[in-house]
C-alpha cells in the first residue's frame, strides 16, 4: 500500500517558486491536482484532500465534503471524510476518456458546505501499456508485377497503439526474407504508415508467391506486440496507384442526424485501365466507436451514418480512408468530421444538500439547501438560468459556478405552513429552450413557540349546595397548536387556599380534559363563591403555560327550616303572654320569631295559626309575625288560649316549623295558680301543688299557733295589732308590670320581681327584645351574620334546657311564698312532706335571684328529680 501511494506524486504547479502562491490560491477556492495511473483498483489511495486543502479531519464531514465530477453522472473517486483521503472508486480507462490526446485530465469539483466552498480538482490520467499494436487487418494482399526495379515501395497500413507515448507502437519487424525490406514514413498530416520497400527483383517464375510476418511492438513493460501477415503475389504488370482528390476531407455533421445521412463522399482516380483502373474504398484505420456510426460505400466513396451522432459523446471524428486498384495499389486520406451542437439536452437540477426538516425558527436567509444545475450541451445551449416559484418564502442565491443556494426569506411557522413543495425550474439559452425543473419538498419542524391558550377568558362555575363529591363543576379548555408534545396540554390546579384550606381540598381538576370535579359537597350558608386557578401547561421542554381563573358560585337550596326563636320550642320554658282584658281589636299581643339560615326565597318566611282555641280571636300578620287581637276582648272569652302557629319559608319545597303560644286573658296576677295547670306538665306542677300545701299547711298551723300566743297576750295587753298587712298587699302585687311600680312599697317590688321572673318572654322583655332584633337581624341580606347561637346568647335563659330552667323556677315560687310572709321577718319552713325537715334562714331585702339554699341537696335528691 505505501510504495503504491508513493507512485502518485501530488504534483502541484511544477515550480517549487510557485509552492506560496499556491497555498495563497488554495484558500481561495484554490485548485488541487493530482495524477493517477488509470486501470488503478477501487478503493486505491490517490492523496490526502484534506492535508492539501489545510482543514481538520473533522471538519470534512461536518461540511459534507464529496467530489462530483463535471457533465458526468459517473463518480471515479471518492472521499474518506475521516482521514480525508481521495480514492478510486470505478475503473479509470484513459483511453476511453482521452484516446490518444497526450494528456488526459479529469475534471472535479469538491464541494463544501457551510458554507458553500468549491474546488476544482483535476486528475491527470496516466497511461499503462495495457493495449497491443494492432493492425488493422490480418492479411494484407499485395499483387506485384515481377517487372517492379529495386526501391519500389508498396503501402502497408500501420499498427496501432491505444497506449500513448512510448507505450504505443515503437517499431516493426519483418521476417526475414531476400526481396524486400520495411521502412516507417510519416504524412504531411503526421500520421504514421509502413512501406514495404523492393530489395531484390522479384521472379514470378522462380517464386509465384511469398508470405512474410510483420511484428510491431511497443515500448511499454512488459512489451507487447502485434503482427500481420503480408501475401505477395508476384503479377505480371501493373501501373499506377489511385489518387484522392485531397489528402484531407472536412465536413461537419449536426448531432442527431438520422441513419442513412450522407455525410461526404470522397473520390479517388486511378490512371490504369480496365482492373488496374478499378477503385474501391474501405476504413483503413477506425476506432470501434466510429465504426458504429459510419458505413462507407466501397464502390461510391460516400461516408453515411449508421448509428446515433450525439455530440455529447464525441464531437471530432477522424476517419482513414484507402482506395484501392484491382492489383492492390492502395493511397489514403484523412476525413475530419466535426459534429455541430444541437440543443438537444434539458438542463438537469440536481439537489445536492438539504437541511429536513427545517426548524420553525430560522432566521430569515438561513442557507437550506444547495443545488446543481448542469446542461450537458455547449455555449448557448448550455448556458441555464435558474428560478424558484414566488409564492415561498425561499430564493435561489447564485453561488460558485453552476451551483445555488436555497435561502429562506421570511419567518417560517410550521403552524400556518407545515410543508413546502418547492419547485425549481431551469431554462438553457439555447433556441428552442429547453428547461426542466425539479420539486423539492421540504418540512417545517414544530418548535415549542405557542404556550396553550385557553378558549375563555375566565370560567365561571355553578353548583347547587349539597353536591355530591366528585361532581362536575365545568371544564376548561386550552389549545395549542404547536406538534405533538409540544402541543399536548395538561392541566393542573395551581396552589391557593379557600377560606384557608387548600384549594385542592375543594376542586381538582382533571389532567387531561380539563374537567372540574368537587371534592367535596359546598355549603352555601358557609361558602357563596370562590376562585380557583387552573393552569394549562405543554409537554414541550421547556414547557410553556398559561393560567385562567375559574370562579365557582355556589347557589342556594332550601336545606335549612325557619327556626323560631320566640316563643322557644316547646317544652323549653314557660311561655304565656298576658292578654288584658280590656284589650280592643287590632292591638298587638305578642310576636313569632324566627329565622332562617338560608337565603332569599328560601329564607322569606310567612307566619299562619294553624290551630287556635278561637279561631276568630287573634290573627297573626303574614310576614310580621305580630298577633294581633281580632276584636275587642269579651267577657265570654275563655281565659286561657292557645296558638299553633306555623313559620314557613318560600323555598322550593317550602320548609316550616311550628310553634305553640299560650295566651291568657286577664288583668288580675291572682290568677296565676291556673296558669301553672296550663303550662306544666303533671308532674311538675304536682310537686309545686305539694310545696305550696305544705308551705300553706305549715303557715297556717305557724298562724294559728302565733294567733293563739297573740290572743294570749292581746287578751293581755288589750291592744291588737294589725298582722297581715302583707298578705293583704298580695293582691295588687298581680297587676301587670306596668302598673307595679306606682306604688313604691317593698311588697309591690317583691311582687313585680316575682313576675318579672315568671315571664321573662312576656311583654316587657318581648319588646326589649324585638328592638334589637329589628336593628340586627331583619334586613335579608344581613341574616346570615348572626349565627343561631348568637342569638340563642341573645335569649339568654330562654335556651336553657327546661332541667335546669326548673329550679330557677322553683325558687321564684318560694321566694314568692316566703314574701308571703315578709312582714314576719323570717321564715322557719319545714317543707319535706316524707323524710324530713329542711330549714333556711333568709335575711331581709335580698334581691332577685338570691340563693336561699340547695332544696335538691337538702332532700338527698338528684337535680333532675326535681323537674
Ligand atoms: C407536493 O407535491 C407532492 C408530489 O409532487 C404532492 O403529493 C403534494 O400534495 C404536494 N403538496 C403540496 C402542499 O402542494
Ligand atoms: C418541540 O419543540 C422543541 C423545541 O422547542 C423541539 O426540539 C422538538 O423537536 C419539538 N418536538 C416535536 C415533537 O416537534
Ligand atoms: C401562572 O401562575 C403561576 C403561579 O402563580 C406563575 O408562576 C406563572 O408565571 C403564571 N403563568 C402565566 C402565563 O401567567
Amino acid at each position: 500500500m505505501n510504495s503504491q501511494r508513493n507512485r502518485f506524486s501530488l504534483f502541484r504547479n511544477k515550480s517549487c517558486s510557485f509552492v506560496i502562491f499556491f497555498v495563497v490560491v488554495q484558500h481561495a477556492h484554490g485548485d488541487l491536482s493530482y495524477s493517477v495511473q488509470e486501470e488503478l483498483k477501487p478503493g486505491s489511495v490517490i492523496g490526502n484532500v484534506a492535508k492539501d486543502l489545510g482543514l481538520e479531519m473533522g471538519r470534512l464531514s461536518v461540511r459534507k465534503a464529496r467530489v462530483d465530477m463535471e457533465g458526468n453522472d459517473r463518480q471515479y473517486c471518492g472521499i474518506n471524510l475521516r482521514s480525508g483521503d481521495l480514492f478510486v472508486t470505478e475503473r479509470i480507462d484513459r483511453e476511453e476518456h482521452c484516446g490518444e490526446k497526450p494528456s488526459c485530465v479529469l475534471k472535479f469539483d469538491l464541494v463544501l458546505e457551510n458554507p458553500l466552498e468549491l474546488h476544482r480538482l483535476s486528475l491527470q490520467v496516466q497511461d499503462i501499456n495495457d493495449n497491443v499494436p494492432v493492425f488493422p487487418k490480418d492479411v494484407v494482399k499485395l499483387e506485384i508485377r515481377e517487372s517492379a526495379v529495386k526501391g519500389a515501395r508498396y503501402r502497408i497500413n500501420a499498427a496501432h497503439d491505444a497506449d500513448i507515448g512510448k507505450n504505443s507502437v515503437q517499431s516493426y519487424t519483418l521476417q526475414q526474407n531476400p526481396h524486400f525490406v520495411f521502412s516507417i514514413q510519416t504524412t504531411s498530416a503526421g500520421s504514421k504508415y509502413g512501406e514495404l520497400v523492393l530489395d531484390k527483383e522479384l521472379d514470378r517464375e522462380e517464386q509465384r508467391e511469398m508470405k512474410l510476418l510483420l511484428t510491431a511492438v511497443d515500448g511499454g513493460s512488459p512489451q507487447r506486440s502485434g503482427t500481420v501477415v503480408i501475401h505477395v503475389i508476384v503479377l505480371d504488370a501493373n501501373d499506377n496507384a489511385p489518387v484522392f482528390s485531397e489528402t484531407v476531407y472536412k465536413t461537419s455533421l449536426p448531432e442527431n442526424s438520422p441513419v442513412q445521412t450522407p455525410v461526404i463522399t470522397v473520390s479517388a482516380t486511378d490512371a490504369d485501365e480496365g482492373v488496374n483502373g478499378e477503385v474501391t474504398y474501405e476504413f483503413s484505420r477506425l476506432p470501434d466507436k466510429s465504426r458504429r456510426l459510419f458505413s462507407l460505400d466501397a464502390k461510391t466513396g460516400e461516408i453515411s451514418v449508421t448509428g446515433d451522432i450525439d455530440y455529447e459523446e464525441g464531437s471530432k471524428y477522424e476517419i482513414f480512408v484507402e482506395a484501392k486498384d484491382g492489383y492492390g495499389l492502395s493511397s489514403e486520406a484523412k476525413v475530419i468530421i466535426d459534429i455541430t451542437d444541437v440543443n438537444d439536452n434539458a438542463p438537469v437540477i440536481y439537489l445536492k444538500s438539504l437541511i429536513n426538516p427545517i426548524p420553525e425558527n430560522v432566521s430569515p436567509g438561513t442557507e437550506v439547501g444547495i443545488i446543481n444545475v448542469q446542461d450537458r450541451d455547449s455555449e448557448k445551449n448550455g448556458q441555464v438560468r435558474c428560478s424558484i416559484q414566488q409564492n415561498v418564502p425561499f430564493k435561489l442565491v447564485p453561488s460558485i459556478k453552476n451551483y445555488y443556494s436555497v435561502v429562506s426569506t421570511g419567518q417560517l411557522d410550521r403552524e400556518l405552513v407545515s410543508d413546502y413543495n418547492i419547485t425549481i425550474t431551469a431554462t438553457d439559452e439555447g433556441s428552442p429552450p429547453l428547461s426542466s425543473s425539479k420539486s423539492v419538498q421540504l418540512s417545517v419542524a414544530d418548535i415549542n413557540d405557542n404556550p396553550p391558550v385557553f378558549e375563555e377568558q375566565s370560567y365561571s362555575a355553578y353548583v347547587s349546595e349539597n353536591n355530591k363529591a366528585g361532581s362536575t363543576l365545568c371544564s376548561v379548555t386550552a389549545r395549542d397548536p404547536d406538534w405533538r408534545q409540544n402541543g399536548t396540554v395538561v392541566y393542573s390546579l395551581l396552589a391557593g387556599e379557600v377560606n384557608g384550606a387548600p384549594v385542592s381540598s375543594y376542586v381538582s381538576v382533571n389532567g387531561d380534559t380539563g374537567v372540574i370535579h368537587a371534592v367535596r359537597s359546598f355549603d352555601y350558608e358557609q361558602l357563596r363563591s370562590f376562585k380557583v386557578q387552573v393552569m394549562a401547561r405543554d409537554n414541550g421542554s421547556p414547557p410553556l403555560s398559561s393560567n385562567v381563573t375559574v370562579s365557582v358560585f355556589i347557589s342556594d337550596v332550601n336545606d335549612n327550616c325557619p327556626q323560631i326563636l320566640y316563643p322557644a320550642p316547646e317544652g323549653n320554658s314557660f311561655m304565656t303572654e298576658l292578654v288584658p282584658k280590656a284589650a280592643h281589636g287590632g292591638s298587638l299581643v305578642s310576636k313569632v320569631i324566627a329565622v332562617d339560615a338560608d337565603s332569599g326565597q328560601n329564607a322569606w318566611l310567612s307566619y299562619h295559626i294553624v290551630k287556635s282555641t278561637d279561631p276568630g280571636l287573634f290573627t297573626i300578620g303574614v310576614h310580621s309575625g305580630e298577633i294581633r287581637t281580632q276584636r275587642d276582648i269579651s267577657e265570654s272569652d275563655s281565659m286561657k288560649q292557645n296558638l299553633i302557629v306555623a313559620v314557613k319559608d318560600n323555598g322550593q319545597p317550602s320548609l316550616s316549623a311550628t310553634c305553640s303560644m299560650y295566651l291568657l286573658i286577664s288583668d288580675n296576677l291572682a290568677e296565676v295558680p291556673e296558669l301553672k295547670d296550663m303550662s306544666y306538665d303533671e308532674k311538675n306542677s304536682k310537686l309545686t301543688s305539694y310545696l305550696i300545701i305544705a308551705l300553706v299547711c305549715v303557715s297556717t298551723f305557724f298562724l294559728t299557733f302565733i294567733i293563739i300566743i297573740l290572743g294570749v297576750r292581746f287578751c293581755r295587753r288589750r291592744k291588737p295589732r294589725l298582722l297581715f298587712d302583707g298578705a293583704v298587699a298580695i293582691p295588687s302585687a298581680y297587676l301587670p308590670p306596668n302598673y307595679a311600680d306606682v306604688d313604691g312599697t317593698g311588697t309591690l317590688r317583691s311582687t313585680y320581681n316575682y313576675d318579672a321572673y315568671l315571664t321573662t318572654g312576656s311583654r316587657t322583655s318581648d319588646f326589649k327584645f324585638v328592638t334589637s332584633y329589628n336593628d340586627n337581624t331583619l334586613p335579608a341580606d344581613q341574616t346570615l351574620r348572626k349565627s343561631p347561637s348568637d342569638f340563642v346568647d341573645a335569649f339568654g335563659d330562654c335556651a336553657e334546657s327546661p332541667e335546669v330552667g326548673a329550679i330557677p323556677y322553683l325558687y321564684t315560687r318560694l321566694t314568692t311564698l316566703f314574701a308571703l310572709h315578709y312582714g314576719l321577718g323570717f321564715v322557719f319552713l319545714v317543707l319535706h312532706p316524707v323524710f324530713g325537715d329542711v330549714s333556711y334562714s333568709i335575711p331581709e331585702e335580698r334581691k332577685r335571684g338570691y340563693v336561699i339554699g340547695n332544696i335538691a341537696k337538702d332532700l338527698g335528691l338528684d337535680p333532675g328529680q326535681l323537674s
